[in-house]
């Protein structure tokens, strides 16, 4: 997918990462319209990149219903679609509330998906798109206190595996992102949760996994955009733990390919979302 002229639906924008990859998306050439709730580093990301900004609650329904279409009615169709908000719900299960377990789930997993499927009928038609979900090594390896984050970004990586299958013989692509920890907000809150700090500081110690800069993150995910990579694993050591625990998925793909992609895209191209 060529980035340069493309519009770029990012949530999560006003985040580390997300505010990154504005700036990265903006600086190759693409336009981009910013989703997060908090209208004013929305609005003032927008005047530092020229993008939109679109204040959004992604975990109320209404707001989520339709939000696809909102969108292109006012800035035109989207060619990328990235689902980078989240949100951490660190902790053992019973300290966490309902509030929080359900929050956890709607952004992280509920969100991204509804968005793909709104997005998807367009994409189709216009022969043209990439959807990019942001997933986590957490949801790769499991940590103590992340039962939840971790769950959801498992539920994310794997659905966002079998939308690269449903999609296969289609031009619309797909890029799944596991990445390990960013200095942010959200790896503070992590680390102020005992047995989780602990873990980090093991594999940190260890060396298997470093910090990452949240400009080479959004470098990273916008080359594999362009290159068509389905996965983009940072950082880069983590690599065998990913590959071990993607093994099933790739032999799936492999048994699958048999499978001629007119009987797999034929149901895509016939539905649309409200
Ligand atoms: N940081 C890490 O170490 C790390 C590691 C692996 C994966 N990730 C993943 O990378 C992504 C970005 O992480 P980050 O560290 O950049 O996060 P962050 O700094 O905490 O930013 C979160 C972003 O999501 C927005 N957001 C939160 N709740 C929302 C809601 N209900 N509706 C709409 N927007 C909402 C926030 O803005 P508002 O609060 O204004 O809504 C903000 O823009 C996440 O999916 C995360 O799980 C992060």
């Amino acid at each position: 997918m060529r980035i340069t002229g493309a519009h770029v639906l990012l949530t999560g924008a006003t985040g580390t990462i997300g505010v990154a990859l504005a700036h990265r998306f903006v600086r190759q050439g693409a336009r981009v319209t910013l989703v997060a709730r908090t209208l004013e580093p929305l609005q003032a990301l927008g005047q530092a990149t020229g993008g939109k900004a679109f204040p959004a609650d992604l975990c109320d329904p209404e707001t989520l219903h339709g939000l696809v279409g909102r969108v292109e009615a006012r800035h035109g169709p989207v060619d990328v679609l990235v689902n980078n908000a989240g949100v951490d719900a660190t902790g053992f299960l019973t300290d966490l509330t309902a509030q929080d377990l359900r929050r956890a789930i709607d952004l992280n997993l509920t969100a991204p998906l509804e968005l793909c499927r709104q997005v998807l009928p367009g994409m189709l038609a216009r022969r043209s798109g990439h959807l990019v979900n942001i997933s986590s090594l957490a949801g790769v390896a499991t940590f103590p206190g992340l039962a939840v984050y971790g769950g959801s970004k498992a539920g994310l990586t794997h659905a966002t595996s079998g939308l690269r299958a449903d999609l296969r013989g289609t031009p619309v692509g797909t890029l799944t992102v596991e990445i390990g920890p960013v200095v942010s907000e959200m790896m503070n809150r992590i680390g102020r949760h005992g047995p989780s700090d602990a873990a980090f500081a093991r594999v940190l110690g260890a060396r298997l996994l470093t910090h990452l800069d949240p400009d080479d993150v959004a470098r990273g995910i916008v080359t594999a955009i362009e290159q068509g990579r389905p996965h983009l694993r940072l950082p880069r050591r983590a690599a065998p733990i990913a590959a071990m625990t993607g093994a099933p998925r790739a032999l799936a793909r492999i048994a699958l390919s048999g499978i001629p992609a007119r009987a797999v895209t034929q149901r895509p191209e016939t539905r649309s979302a409200p």
